[in-house]
């Protein structure tokens, strides 16, 4: 299985997963406009087990979370919403659904610097409801009544995304410490006691600390799995 970005042309694809495993459903435009303009939050679960015959067989999606940044968010925070997720029947219980969430998630810190991600869910939604809470560790805010079309109340939920920026702190300070390197100066050939030596003949090595990328700077196509992006030109 693999889990990478959301491409315009998958967007027949997820639609009709959407279509198979919600009443929620949107135009194609609605897609579209997630996957132009914020395309580093929306991902897919393709089905990679059975080879392509042709280069043009449609990918086999599984499984999609369509993300967006809230625009004008009422409460002046920066923060990512999650607009729809879905898993089809047979590739359920198999971690795709957590996976594509933690991706959207931590793209919206690394990209938007979101400081929470909000969704909406049927107070009915067993299923949805325990990946929410139990696994991700989203918290209900309140219950938004009659928020579906056909009547039913909504639990609104939210995470903060501080447990992201304090690994990427705990990234940045293990990276200080591992690229702390011994630098020998090095010394003329036969000047023996003399460059880069102490006065007490040994050679004292100067500690140099070298700035190398972590965490937050890789960026999302560093997070998207090797050959996911080397298909489609996101690394
Ligand atoms: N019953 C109880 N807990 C469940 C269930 C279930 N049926 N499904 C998932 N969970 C919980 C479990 O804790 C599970 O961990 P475990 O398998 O180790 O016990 C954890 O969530 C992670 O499960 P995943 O395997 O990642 O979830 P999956 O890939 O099966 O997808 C989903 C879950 C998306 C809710 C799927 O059942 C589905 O597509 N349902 C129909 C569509 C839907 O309801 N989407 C969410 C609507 S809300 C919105 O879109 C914002």
């Amino acid at each position: 299985m693999d889990i990478r970005l959301l491409q315009p042309s998958d967007i027949p694809h997820v639609q009709q997963t959407n279509i198979t495993n919600l009443p929620e459903n949107y135009f194609c435009k609605y897609y579209m406009y997630h996957a132009l303009s914020w395309p580093q939050l929306s991902y897919v679960a393709v089905d990679v087990s059975r080879p392509k015959k042709t280069p043009y067989d449609a990918p086999k999606i599984v499984g999609y979370v369509l993300a967006k940044m809230e625009e004008d968010p009422q409460d002046g925070i920066q923060h990512g919403h999650i607009t729809s997720l879905s898993v089809m029947r047979t590739h359920r219980r198999l971690g795709l659904a957590e996976k594509l969430m933690r991706q959207s998630q931590r793209a919206m810190f690394e990209t938007y610097n979101a400081v929470y991600v909000s969704l909406h869910v049927r107070v009915s939604n067993v299923a949805a409801l325990a990946l929410y809470r139990d696994t991700l560790g989203f918290k209900v805010g309140g219950i938004e009544a009659k928020y579906y079309a056909d009547g039913e109340d909504a639990y609104s939920m939210r995470m903060d995304l501080d447990y992201l920026r304090e690994e990427a702190l705990d990234a940045e300070d293990s990276d200080e410490e591992d690229t702390t390197v011994g630098q020998d100066e090095g010394g003329e050939v036969g000047s023996n006691g003399k460059a880069g030596e102490g006065e007490d003949g040994v050679r004292k090595k100067k500690e140099k600390k070298r700035k190398v990328k972590v965490g937050r700077q890789l960026g999302v196509g560093e997070l998207v799995e090797r050959n996911a992006a080397q298909g489609n030109g996101t690394a």
